[in-house]
């Protein structure tokens, strides 16, 4: 390997005989990602925005981020309140708890999540931690190279970027895509749920209800997907971060409410959007004990045991003062709360929704999901659109090229705001584009 100079030094500095390296390496795999991540990206053109013009910004109304943004349910903040209580005596304290989480609150999600729908899943198949962002990225640990991986597209950027992380993946090309991916097109014509491969795939990402387009996916629709996977060997990473949206009771809010789904799927949820958590941080994995996966001889290993190790290792637990703020939107009054708090987003969705079909704009989601997808009109690409949206409307929305190469043509519109605000953001989506 040739050296490279700085100022006439060699750069990197071998001795070989002593096979003594001097400098540390990087993970270069980090050297293939494309700029920044979606978030921070729009964040720092809004920030350049908002300096170089002041006053529009004071309008400034943001849909992009999925982020929430109403309080959080009182049940929670009471038992949060308590937990920092027990802190401060002998008898309640608490350090390190359980790195896999608190019983009761393992119990309350198996009972309450799962069991009182019909779906089993035990106490000992949950894996509490401080979010499903974390957990989609951090499985890649117990996985090893050469799988063929599937994601769809558009996707939530974080399960490509850290397939890239883990060097999973070859260089990008121009549309942003990576070498080595499988992409599994979403688009108006399958209504945005994707078609089985038709190659062989190891790991595949399904999110329903979906991030960014809204969709959700049918039992059949599943149904099929499952037995792809017992078919292949494959691995479902289910994230159902957004489940508590859906409001259609044939649809299902967990992948292992279809038969064989416990051979073959990792289901991800989150307290975040459920619960407004998203600054308070606790979402869970749930393992079942039937998942394998195969070690390089061919011999079955357990995945929660892998899971299970790699957890106690990395993390020392989400907090006590969470844990019990999340065990409490579980309560009766916290489970009125939580809907009340899921219907105010909806009734978001809604308005947005039929602004935008008013406008004359094609529209998905927004029925069973917090994100309202919409094709861009007048043939504008999707970051062309979000400049239009901020400089003509000062509103902020996510270009749809983001979450991949089918979403150039969309935009995605966060339902995540006050009312007053979704009201506001309609009215100028009126003025822009009503004809
Ligand atoms: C989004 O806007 O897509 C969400 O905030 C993503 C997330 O929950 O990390």
């Amino acid at each position: 390997m040739p050296e490279r100079g700085l100022d006439s030094v060699p750069f990197r500095v071998w001795n070989e005989a002593l096979t003594i390296k001097t400098m540390p390496n990087i993970n270069d795999n980090f050297l293939k990602l494309q700029a920044g991540y979606l978030f921070p990206e729009i964040g720092r053109r809004v920030n350049a925005f908002a300096e170089s013009h002041p006053e529009a910004a004071k309008r400034l109304i943001r849909c992009g981020i999925g982020d929430v943004t109403e309080p959080l349910p009182m049940a929670a903040i009471e038992a949060m309140h308590r937990a920092v209580d027990d802190l401060s005596t002998h008898e309640r304290f608490h350090g390190y708890g359980p790195e896999q989480g608190y019983f009761w609150l393992r119990e309350a999600i198996a009972k309450k999540a799962y069991q009182a729908h019909g779906v089993h899943v035990e106490v000992d198949e949950i894996y509490v931690s401080d979010g499903a962002k974390c957990d989609t990225g951090n499985i890649l640990d117990i996985f090893g190279p050469g799988n063929r991986i599937a994601v769809p597209d558009p996707v939530y950027p974080v399960y490509v970027d850290t397939n890239v992380m883990a060097g999973n993946t070859g260089s990008s090309s121009p549309d942003g895509s990576y070498e080595g991916l499988v992409y599994l097109p979403c688009t108006p014509e399958n209504n945005f749920v994707p078609q089985l491969p038709d190659e062989h795939v190891d790991l595949i990402y399904l999110c329903f209800p979906n991030n960014p387009t809204g969709a959700v996916a049918s039992r059949n629709e599943l149904l099929k997907w499952v037995e792809y996977a017992r078919a292949n060997r494959a691995i479902i990473l289910y994230d159902s971060a957004y489940e508590a949206f859906i409001q259609d009771s044939s649809i299902p809010r967990s992948i292992f409410e279809i038969p064989g789904a416990r051979d073959c799927a990792i289901e991800f949820r989150s307290f975040s959007k459920q619960g407004g958590f998203t600054g308070v941080r606790c979402g869970y994995v749930v393992i079942p004990k039937e998942l394998h996966g195969y070690d390089s001889e061919g011999n079955k290993v357990s995945i929660s045991r892998l899971w299970s190790r790699r957890t106690s290792t990395k993390f020392n637990g989400a907090s006590y003062i969470v844990q019990r703020g999340a065990a409490a939107l579980f309560t009766m009054e916290g489970m009125a709360q939580t809907a009340a708090l899921i219907s105010h987003y909806l009734g978001n969705a809604s308005l947005l929704l039929n602004a935008c079909r008013q406008a004359g704009m094609r529209v998905w989601g927004g029925e069973n999901a917090p994100y309202v997808w919409v094709q861009c009109p007048d043939g504008l690409d999707s970051w062309q659109m979000f400049d239009k949206m901020l400089h003509e409307a000062n509103v902020v929305i996510t270009p749809g090229s983001g979450f991949g190469s089918r979403g150039e043509g969309f935009f995605r519109i966060s339902a995540f705001n006050s009312r007053e605000n979704v009201d506001e953001v309609c009215r100028r989506i009126h003025s822009l584009f009503a004809r």
